[in-house]
């Protein structure tokens, strides 16, 4: 009786000690590999051109249109556990009627850790255009590069990798010349 009960209380000490282990173990490494993505970016030039809107073609609307330089090393969001990462400019800016806006310009997947490490000089892959038609009135914007990272097993985790040091004024639209 008494044997039987202390070989029972030495397996449950055991199976303790193991999880104790295996918590220190994950709480340990994912202190190790917390992620310092390092980055900048710099918006070479932003312009405003009138357009038509879309699906309302006798309607104007002004469309944005930024380049920018990018260079990030993404590597350390890269471990045992990364599926894949999304990575993207967005532009973040108040419009004339006060309403919040966040517009992602372009954006990337990264799969692999050695294409994690990017220089990009770029252009907007998506069109920016401003709902209520006119970016006039707007506040300026402040440009940042974010990332989703999407893990094998665990939550999506959101991050921002850089950020333009200051906002920047929209200027006043001209009207395309091409
Ligand atoms: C942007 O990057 C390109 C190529 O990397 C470089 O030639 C250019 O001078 C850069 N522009 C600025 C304003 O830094
Ligand atoms: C842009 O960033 C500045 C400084 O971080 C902040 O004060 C401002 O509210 C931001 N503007 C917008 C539209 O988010």
């Amino acid at each position: 009786m008494h044997s039987v009960y202390s070989r029972v209380n030495n397996v449950s000490a055991t199976l303790s000690t193991i999880v104790m282990v295996l918590l220190s173990a994950i709480a340990i490494s994912s202190f190790v590999f917390a992620p310092h993505p390092t980055g900048s970016i710099e918006v070479t030039s932003v312009k405003v051109f009138a357009g038509e809107a879309r699906r309302y073609p006798h309607r104007r609307q002004e469309h944005a249109f930024v380049t920018f330089n990018l260079t990030a090393d993404l590597s350390t969001l890269f471990n045992w556990n990364t599926k894949q990462l999304f990575l993207y400019l967005e532009a973040e800016y108040n419009n004339a009627k006060g309403v919040r806006n966040e517009v992602i310009f372009w954006d990337r997947i990264v799969r692999r850790k050695e294409d994690a490490v990017i220089a990009v000089s770029g252009k907007n892959k998506y069109p920016f255009r401003e709902v209520s038609a006119k970016f006039k009135g707007s506040t300026p914007a402040n440009y940042t590069l974010k990332y989703n990272l999407m893990p094998f097993v665990g939550i999506l985790t959101y991050g921002e990798a850089a950020r333009v040091t200051g906002p920047i004024e929209f200027p006043l639209a001209r009207d395309r010349v091409e």
